[in-house]
Parts: C-alpha cells; structure tokens; sequence
C-alpha cells in the first residue's frame, strides 16, 4: 500500500495531551514511523501544518511577478539563508519578506515532526525547506534532473553517508492537485536493477580509501563531488540516475498515481520510494535527514539492505 492516510481526528487523538515519554513510547506513532519506514506515503488529506493565509498569499504572488525568483526557492534553517531569489531585480523589502515566510514555514514543521517523530528521539535534523512555485508538467530539464521520471533522491554534491532523506511536502495551490507516481518497495527495485543494470555495492579498496583520504586531508573533496561519497552514497547516486535512463522501467514498472489535494500534506523517505511529480504546482517542502538507527524497523534501511547484499559496511 504506497499511501497511508491520517485523518485529522486519527492524528489529534494520537497527539493529545501525552508526556514526552508517553509520545515516544505511542504505539500509535510507531506504528506510522513504521508505516514510512516500509515506502509508504503518509498522507495528511487537512495538513496538520497550516500556514497564515497572509503567507500563502506571499508565496502564490512570487510566481506571478514574473522572472525576479528562479525555479525553487530554498531556505537554510541552520544559517538561515534564503537562496534562489534574484537580489538585483527584487526589492529587499519583498525578499525579507519571503524569508520570513519561509523561516515560520521550517520552523513550524520542524514543531510538528518533534511531536509525529517521538520515536525517533530527535535523532534527525533539519535540512532544507523549498518552495517549488514552477508547473511541473512539461518542464523541459535534462534527463537527469527531470522531476517527472520515477527515481529515488540523491544529492549529488551533499553526501548524506547513511543518513536518510525524509520530506514533509505541502500543496499551497487554491485549486489543483499536486500528482505523483509512486512506485514499489526499495529492496524490490534494487533485485530488479541489480546486478544486471546495476553493480552490486562494494566498499571501497585501499586506493579510493586513501585517495579520499588525502583529498579530505587537502582541502580538495568539495572539487570533486565523488571523493566526499561514501560506497553507499555512489551507489544511490547512481541508482538515482540508472532509473531515470532505463525508458524500459520507466514505461513499464509498477506504478501507482496519487493524487495530493490543495491543503494537504505528505511525507515519504524519498531517497527508497520511487516518485515521480507529474503535475501540479506551488508546493512547500522541508527535509529532515534522520539517523538509520533512529528507525523502529532498522532492518528495513537502505543501508541495511544495501549492506546485506555486499556483505560488507558501505559508510
Ligand atoms: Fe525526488
């Protein structure tokens, strides 16, 4: 089941009143930390994350004042950095604007995820959060940055070393869904892809050991993004990019469409479900990367998968 739905009364009730231990303890909670673990999409049809209508409208508009904002908007909620914003062509009073916006929008899903993630005991952190104003449909990207072929998340210059990629998304849009292709379990796509499509992750030798070692050591891993991947980041890199290239899974794996309706949330470990945005435009979008041993079901990690098929440690 790739969508697992929480009512608003399911989620009040799973979220009133407790003690800290008592949240951590939920089985309620865990059962949905386990839910995500296992490639759902935990769905959220009322976000339980509203946002000021005053701050909607300022993200509704940035699209309609044309060129001044690029593709994504990103906020840094470690620096507090607003980036993507055009700082020659926007007045600072409008940018100060949107990053306010942006800093109550991170900080306010950050409030809820303390509570929904008890049991994870704060073992993740913020990453990004992004505003996605563009029309996803019919975007012209190269191949490998396309948001609308089915693919797992990588960052190709931010090695998360084991780490995982969790997203809370939001639909700000007044009237449309936001669509998405889902696809089957993580541990199921890599039996298809591997080790035909695919070599089988292996550790590094001792040359790539001290190879990347020294560039560590000089200053000189932020020049090539491979020397700061360990072997499990290479291997989601180019997992990543080996589904988008192969037209043959694209036309014919097993997919399911959602359908994410103006208002509501979603979350899923996008670096395991496969997703594809097909349409749909203005989503909010924070990351948290959570530690795999935070996991209810810590078998079920990428790692641990990753790590049984080499038969070896991968970070
Ligand atoms: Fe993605």
């Amino acid at each position: 089941m790739p969508v697992h739905t929480i009512e608003p009364g399911a989620l009040s009730e799973a979220l009133k009143g407790h003690t800290k231990e008592q949240y951590r303890q939920s089985p309620q909670l865990r059962s949905w930390c386990a839910a995500l673990e296992a490639g759902s999409v935990i769905y959220f049809p009322k976000t339980p994350v509203p946002i000021p209508p005053a701050d909607i409208d300022v993200l509704l508009e940035q699209q309609q004042t044309g060129s001044r904002l690029h593709k994504n908007i990103s906020y840094k909620p470690d620096t507090d950095l607003l980036g993507g914003v055009d700082r020659k062509s926007a007045p600072p009073e409008e940018v100060e604007q949107l990053h306010g916006v942006m800093r109550r929008y991170s900080s306010a899903v950050a409030d809820f995820l303390s509570k929904f993630l008890a049991p994870y005991e704060s073992q993740w952190r913020r990453d990004y959060a992004s505003f996605r104003p563009v029309e996803e449909k019919g975007r012209e990207l190269p191949l490998r940055r396309r948001n609308d072929l089915l693919h797992v998340d990588a960052f190709p210059t931010r090695p998360t070393r084991g780490m995982r990629i969790l997203r809370f998304f939001h639909n700000i849009h007044p009237e449309r869904t936001r669509d998405w292709a889902v696809g089957q379990p993580f541990a199921d796509i890599v039996g298809n892809f591997t080790p035909r499509k695919l070599a089988v992750p292996r550790p590094d030798g001792p040359v790539a050991l001290t190879a990347k070692k020294i560039a560590a050591g000089m200053g000189l891993a932020k020049l090539v993004p491979q020397w700061k991947r360990t072997p499990y980041d290479e291997f989601m890199m180019r997992m990543h990019n080996t589904m988008k290239e192969d037209a043959e899974f694209q036309k014919n794996c097993t997919r399911e469409l959602v359908q994410f309706v103006p208002g509501s949330s979603w979350m899923v470990y996008t670096e395991t479900v496969p997703h594809a945005a097909l349409s749909g435009q203005f989503a909010l979008e924070q990351t948290l990367l959570v530690d795999p041993h935070a996991m209810v079901t810590p078998e079920s990690t990428p790692l641990a998968v990753l790590e049984k098929l080499a038969g070896a440690r991968l970070v």
